[in-house]
């Protein structure tokens, strides 16, 4: 029986709950690898830090570098662009695969970050990087890989999901609701992210990415956020039928430019009948609509933010890592060049 080593960049909200649920369940886990997983470190800012979780002392160190170059899967869950970006590369480079749910990193750097992986042969994981614990990267890398899909419509930031929720379920201010969202842990540290859509356009670009083979800078996601939703719009809308949703929207287009073929990945909050499924979805759940031509519509419903819950998905990624290792095999080809190329069609449609 062989033993993986694990290093973990990260114990805050995610990370910690990963470290938890490695040690509470690592053999049920090495069952379903066919090999022991072994965090040998967890890599934070500050040793004595006070966390949620009681993790043992001794795993923790600020040595980031020494550590992945000890390991064979490294969870990347520190979050930001710089030094996760350049740990990850490193990480690559020395032969490790790779798991993260930095979908900052993602959206700006994945490009680079496939391509190093393809390299030398490694893989990249990042099943935590839109949707929290919804299953969304795997089925549209894998399931639908055989279909086309024509387009997603998500509700995939929780914070703007749960204040637009209270202004139309409980007539809250979008401020009040805001201070809420926080208190409860969905916001980013910074919450301009969420509600101007910095969060929902990096979660746009990674699945339109996906979901059209093609390269999608998130420059060119188009974006706008909620900060000028008012009271009064969306008790006009409750009256005409509709709620007001922040969408990420992805979908082919047609360029009305040079009449072809190309993607519009958007972001901005729209009518969505009270019909729709995505209407109800409440609170800081998220949910991602697929209409695929054969497969025909689809919905991925259920927490988009929280530890516990990301860490499902981190944890399904460490196992796929992890039997990678034992079983061999190629990596899953995510480095293309641009197929489709994206079309800047900005705000064409605001009903669903
Ligand atoms: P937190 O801010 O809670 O935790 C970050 C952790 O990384 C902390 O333990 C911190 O150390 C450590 N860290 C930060 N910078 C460094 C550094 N330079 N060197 C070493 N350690 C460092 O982040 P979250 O757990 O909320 O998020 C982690 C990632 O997961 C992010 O990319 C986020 O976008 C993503 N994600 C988060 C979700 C959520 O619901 N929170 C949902 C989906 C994805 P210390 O504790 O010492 O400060
Ligand atoms: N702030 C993010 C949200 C966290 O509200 O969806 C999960 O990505």
């Amino acid at each position: 029986y062989r033993n993986l080593k694990i290093a973990l960049l990260g114990a805050g909200s995610v990370g910690s709950r990963v470290a938890q649920l490695l040690l509470e369940h690592g053999d049920e886990l090495a069952s379903r690898v066919g090999a022991g997983l072994e965090l040998v470190g967890i890599a934070v800012r500050d040793v004595d830090a006070e966390r949620d979780v009681s993790l043992p002392k001794e795993l923790f160190t600020t040595d980031a570098e020494s550590l992945i170059l000890s390991a064979d899967i490294v969870i990347e869950l520190m979050g930001g662009i710089e030094p996760a970006r350049s740990y990850i590369l490193e990480a690559l480079n020395s032969g490790a695969d790779v798991v993260t749910g930095n979908k900052a990193l993602l959206a700006l750097h994945g490009t680079e970050l496939f391509e190093a992986a393809e390299q030398v042969g490694a893989q990249l994981y990042y099943e935590a990087a839109a949707g929290g614990a919804i299953p969304i990267i795997r089925p549209l890398r894998d399931s639908l890989a055989g279909d086309r899909v024509k387009r997603i419509l998500g509700i995939v930031n929780g914070t703007t999901n749960f204040i637009l929720d209270r202004m139309d379920v409980d007539g809250d201010t979008l401020e009040r609701a805001l201070a809420t969202a926080t208190a409860l842990g969905y916001a980013e540290a910074d919450p301009t992210a969420d509600i101007e859509g910095f969060d929902a356009a990096q979660k746009a670009a990674i699945l339109a990415r996906l979901a059209f083979h093609s390269a999608v800078p998130v420059e060119a996601v188009h974006r706008e956020g909620i900060t000028s939703v008012t009271a009064a719009q969306v008790e006009r809308a409750r009256r005409a039928g509709y709620v007001v949703k922040l969408l990420a929207i992805c979908e082919r287009v047609v360029d009305p430019v040079t009449g072809e073929e190309g993607i519009s990945a958007r972001v901005h909050p729209a009518l969505v009948s009270r019909l729709h499924p995505l209407a109800a979805v409440h609170g800081a759940k998220n949910a991602v609509f697929v209409e695929a031509e054969a497969a025909g519509d689809l919905m991925f419903y259920g927490a988009g933010a929280g530890g516990l819950e990301t860490a499902s998905a981190v944890l399904g990624d460490l196992v796929s890592a992890a039997r990678r290792h034992v079983a061999g095999g190629p990596g899953v080809g995510e480095s293309f060049t641009a197929y489709l190329p994206v079309v800047d069609i900005g705000k064409v449609q605001t009903r669903y």
